[in-house]
């Protein structure tokens, strides 16, 4: 017979405060429900946090790498320099334009892309870096703009995760061509579904909002209240709809004016987390980096990290299927403990598709790879209570597998 365990603590929960429910209501007593006058009271809210020019509300952050790439004109056969340890999206919208994924290792310290290898990738064909700032931590930006700025090749930031990101100062997505950021529940700030496109460039701006809204000059906000809202607007571009709702952006927009707080609620559950956990050679937190800010989307650790980093080095796959195992067999324990785990996220060259397509073997990423097997995020979310948190501790703590 199984026992309920004391406490169930889930590995993300959305929190949202009653005004910030209330917000919702607005839209839907004025009876504008689409792209309108709460989308930009949200893009102006994103752009003063962020730093960012241009903010550009979408449906996901799956769409807006998609409409940056559509925007900087990505062409067929255009290869696109993409980590091989993120969520499948990153890879998926270089795919849907018929491009070419070129997959590049990761840094099992900050489970970013290496700078170092992503140079080794560069061909003839490469038209972009697409750098992702995994769980809340910056890539290398210095790195990449160098090395983009040299080839001249643009810079799409996955930055799904990276609200609260700081890359000495800066906020992550205003240092490439555009940044792209998710609204996911698993964030910190969420529209259910949504996304937001940031850029310096008025430039791409002006395309981006253009493509999201069927390619027409002028956006229906922009129509009804001119001097003509009767007259319907040009399309000079074969778009897209990937306008986000006013619905959306009413929640996005009320959360915004407690950003900071949400923000530094999760840097100080992570802190406790680091303290709790900094004697276990058994379980690496994540990674601090001089200058860099961690939003901390979440908390992925490397499991038994010292085995897992012999068994890259000696290219011993079957080390790192033994460690796998273990971590899964740990998974299932503090499940049965009621804290919810998670691998950190996947290797995306080992997922069928991609493994297929391009002929990809496990151990071409070998810390791809590692990440894939041996990572554990554990839970973190601004809301969590003191006794969920000292739960996670206690039970992490006593159960080793
Ligand atoms: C790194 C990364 N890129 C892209 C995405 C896709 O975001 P969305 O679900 O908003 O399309 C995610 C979602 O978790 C992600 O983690």
């Amino acid at each position: 017979m199984s026992t309920r365990p004391p406490m169930s603590v889930p590995i993300a929960r959305t929190s949202l405060t009653e005004a910030e429910v209330q917000s919702v209501l607005g839209p839907l007593r004025s009876g504008w429900l689409v792209q309108g006058p709460k989308v930009r009271e949200f893009e102006d809210k994103w752009s003063a946090f962020t730093g960012a020019e241009h903010s550009i509300a979408v449906t996901s952050c799956t769409t807006a790498l998609h409409l940056s790439l559509a925007a900087l004109r990505l062409q067929p056969d255009d290869e696109v320099i993409v980590p091989a340890f993120t969520w499948v999206a990153t890879a998926n919208v270089v795919e849907h334009l018929g491009g070419k994924v070129v997959f590049c290792d990761i840094d099992l310290n900050t489970f970013n892309i290496d700078a170092e290898e992503l140079k080794k990738k560069i061909t003839p064909r490469t038209k972009a870096i697409l750098p992702v700032h995994l769980f809340g931590l910056a890539a290398d930006m210095g790195a990449i703009s160098q090395i983009a700025k040299e080839y001249g090749l643009w810079v799409v930031e996955d930055a799904a995760c990276g609200f609260g990101s700081r890359y000495h100062d800066k906020h992550v997505g205003t240092l490439g061509d555009t940044g792209c950021f998710s609204f996911h529940p698993r964030k910190a700030i969420t529209t259910g579904e949504g996304g937001m496109i940031t850029t310096n460039s008025s430039e791409l701006a002006e395309k981006l909002r253009r493509l999201r809204d069927h390619g027409a000059a002028m956006s229906d906000l922009q129509r009804h209240t001119g001097a003509r809202p009767y007259l319907l607007a040009d399309h000079p571009d074969a778009g897209y709809n990937q306008r986000m709702t006013d619905l959306q952006a009413a929640l996005g927009a009320a959360q915004m004016d407690r950003a900071t707080d949400i923000i530094t609620e999760r840097q100080s559950l992570a802190k406790i987390y680091d303290e709790a956990f900094k004697d276990l050679d058994w379980l690496k937190v994540p990674a601090k980096v001089d200058g860099l800010e961690h939003g901390y989307q979440s908390y992925p650790c490397l499991f038994e990290p010292a085995r897992v980093r012999a068994a890259v080095e000696a290219r011993d796959v079957a080390e790192l299927k033994s460690i796998n195992e273990t971590r899964n067999a740990w998974m299932d324990d503090l499940q049965k403990a009621g804290i919810s785990t998670r691998p950190a996220t996947h290797a995306v060259h080992m997922l069928s598709f991609y493994r297929q397509k391009y002929r990809l073997k496990p151990e071409d990423f070998p810390n791809a790879f590692a990440a894939n097997d041996c990572s554990i995020s554990l839970p973190l979310f601004h809301g969590m209570t003191d006794s969920e948190r000292q739960y996670v501790i206690s039970v992490v703590r006593g159960s080793r597998p």
